[in-house]
Order: structure tokens, then C-alpha cells, then sequence
């Protein structure tokens, strides 16, 4: 509010014959305040005498807001304009360019424009613009740093890279409605698992990390679906909800630090799921989330030994019998 400050000091100090009106909302009056003050910079810019210059400031301050934009006096027209522009975000240099008004006018705005952007006339960055923008670079960032902390297990992609991993042969499709829909599906991905006669501890490993992603849709989001893919070389459980996902500022704990829950859990989901699939890839946004859980067949025997070295708490084993 320098500009203000040196408005009421400077300016006015020599004017003693106007009072300023009171029975304006505070906003209509700092509106005014603003545009007067800037109608004064142009005029003196325009040269105009200095008695010439208050008299302009005056006027304004006792007009009504809506009458400033169009008004016959052309200094009075171009400063409204400017600070209309300048809280719309506009481009201000490109708005004054286009302008309609005497060269000399537009001169004066630009010059006004210069000395002013940094206070009265701030560059507005759209707020929605930059705050996408912003997530977005903390998402690329979040992206690199857990693939490196996970040795490349735990990818985060966009939604439209999930479709890749549903390309092959589909082995089982379910939903999840409700907490006893997880056995169900559990039950069918498991008989088609046999039929394919993977070994026990592999179908246990599968069984054990596909439990964990659709307990997580049941206890984090409600509801959702899960399809179990075949692919070349590869055995996909693309688990999808649409929850309200993953808060980015929450992905690195729920995703690194075991025992990390916003419920009251045992927060292992995670850590489960890295541990024993050969990779997680994950797509979360405020519409829901979906974890692509991939197991490359040829890891098949890395399973057996990598279960038996997760130390077990009570509720895995739990689900440990349960599957068993
Ligand atoms: N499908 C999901 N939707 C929303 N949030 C989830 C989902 N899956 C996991 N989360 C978040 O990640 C955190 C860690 O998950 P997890 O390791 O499985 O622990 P837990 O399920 O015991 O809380 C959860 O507490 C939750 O905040
Ligand atoms: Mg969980």
C-alpha cells in the first residue's frame, strides 16, 4: 500500500477544500481511491497542472463506481480500464495496445503500467492455471523420487497409461461392493490361478497382495472393481475405485512408511504390496485410484522366498489363514 501511503502524504496535502465521502462501502471507496489515484498518474504524465490533477481525483472519489469505465473524460476512462484489466489477470501492455484512445493517452498508460506493476498494477497469475501447474510439478517430482526410493517398483502414471495393462487375456473380473466381496473375488482369482497350476506360495503371494489392494478400495473408498489380466510374461491385478484418492501431500508416507494409515489400520497394505509384486503402478486423483499390480512370471520363486522374510503381524496372519 505504498502507493497509498504516498497518495494521502503527498497529493493531498495541499487540498483542503473537499472532504472525503463517508457513506461508501470501504471496498467502493479503495476502489475509487484506485482508480483516482491512477487517473492522477496519467494526467501527470499528460503534463496536466497540478490543481487540474487534484481536481481529477476528487471527482472520482465522489462518482459512481459503474459511471468510471466509460466516462467522458478520456484519463478517467483509461484508468478504470487498467485497473479492471489488471484484476481480471489481464495482459495489460497487450489490453493497452489495443485500446482505443489518443497516442499520447496510451503512452501515458504504458508509462503508468511500468512504474506501477509492482504495486498498484500486479501481474495476476491466473490462480487455477498456476495451481495446476504447481501440482503438477510436485507430481513429476513425487514421480521420480519414489521410483528411485522403490529401485523402479512403485511408478506413478497417468490414467491414461492404465489402458496398456489391459491388453491380454482376462482371467477373472469382479467387484467390490462390500467388505465379503474381497473373499469372493479372492476365491475366483484363485481357482483361475490353479487352473494355471501356479505353485502354492506364488497363488498364496498373489492372493495375499490382491487382498490387500481391494481391502484398501473397501476401507479407503468405498467401492470399486478389480480385473486380473494375463499379458506375455506377466500376471496384472489392476484394482480401480473411485474414491476420493490419494492426497499427493499424503502419497510419499502412505506409500514408504509402513505403519503409515489415516485409518485406524495397520498401515502394511503398502509395503506388502512393493515387497511382492514385481511392480506397482499407480494413478491417483480426487475422482479415485488404481493400482495396476504386476507380477512378472518369470519372479515366480523370488515369491517364495520373499514372503517368508516379511515378519508377520497379527492381521496378516490372519489373512494369511484365511487364504490358506
Ligand atoms: N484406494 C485407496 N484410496 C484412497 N486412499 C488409499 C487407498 N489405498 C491406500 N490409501 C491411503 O494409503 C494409506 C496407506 O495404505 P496401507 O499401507 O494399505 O495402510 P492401511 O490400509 O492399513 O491404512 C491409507 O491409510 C490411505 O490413506
Ligand atoms: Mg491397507
Amino acid at each position: 500500500m505504498r502507493w497509498l501511503l504516498s497518495l494521502l502524504t503527498h497529493k493531498l496535502r495541499s487540498s483542503r477544500s473537499k472532504v472525503l465521502p463517508s457513506d461508501q462501502p470501504l471496498s467502493t471507496l479503495l476502489h475509487l481511491v484506485k482508480v483516482g489515484y491512477l487517473a492522477m498518474e496519467i494526467a501527470d504524465k499528460l503534463s496536466y497542472k497540478n490543481k487540474d490533477i487534484n481536481k481529477l481525483f476528487f471527482e472520482i472519489i465522489i462518482s459512481k463506481p459503474e459511471t468510471l469505465i466509460l466516462h467522458r473524460k478520456s484519463v478517467i476512462s483509461a484508468a478504470s480500464h487498467m485497473l479492471e484489466w489488471c484484476e481480471k489477470g489481464s495482459d495489460l501492455p497487450e489490453k493497452i495496445s489495443l485500446y482505443q484512445a489518443e497516442n499520447n493517452v496510451i503512452r501515458a498508460m504504458y508509462d503508468v503500467h511500468f512504474d506501477h506493476k509492482n504495486d498498484l498494477l500486479p501481474e495476476r497469475v491466473n490462480n487455477r492455471v498456476s495451481l495446476k501447474h504447481k501440482y503438477q510439478d510436485i507430481w513429476l517430482v513425487y514421480r521420480d523420487v519414489l521410483a528411485a526410493a522403490t529401485g523402479n517398483k512403485l511408478m506413478l502414471i497417468e490414467a491414461h497409461e492404465v489402458e496398456r495393462f489391459k491388453n491380454g487375456v482376462v482371467l477373472s473380473e469382479g467387484r467390490i461392493e462390500e467388505r465379503s466381496d474381497v473373499s469372493v473375488v479372492r476365491n475366483e482369482a484363485r481357482k483361475c490361478f490353479e487352473a494355471r497350476h501356479f505353485s502354492k506360495t506364488v497363488v498364496m503371494s498373489f492372493l495375499l497382495v490382491l487382498s490387500e489392494a481391494m481391502t484398501n478400495v473397501y476401507k479407503h473408498a468405498g467401492h470399486g472393481k478389480v480385473m486380473i489380466v494375463e499379458q506375455d510374461e506377466a500376471i496384472h491385478f489392476i484394482v480401480e475405485d473411485s474414491g476420493k484418492g490419494i492426497p499427493l501431500e499424503q502419497l510419499p508416507k502412505a506409500a514408504l512408511l509402513s505403519g503409515y494409515s489415516t485409518q485406524n489400520s495397520m498401515g502394511q497394505g503398502f509395503t506388502l504390496m512393493l515387497k511382492i509384486a514385481s511392480c506397482v503402478y499407480l494413478h491417483t486423483s480426487e475422482k479415485g485410484s488404481i493400482f495396476v499390480l504386476t507380477f512378472a512370471l518369470s519372479d515366480r520363486t523370488k515369491g517364495d522366498h520373499e514372503i517368508t522374510d516379511i515378519s508377520l503381524n497379527e492381521e496378516l496372519e490372519k489373512q494369511l489363514d484365511e487364504i490358506i
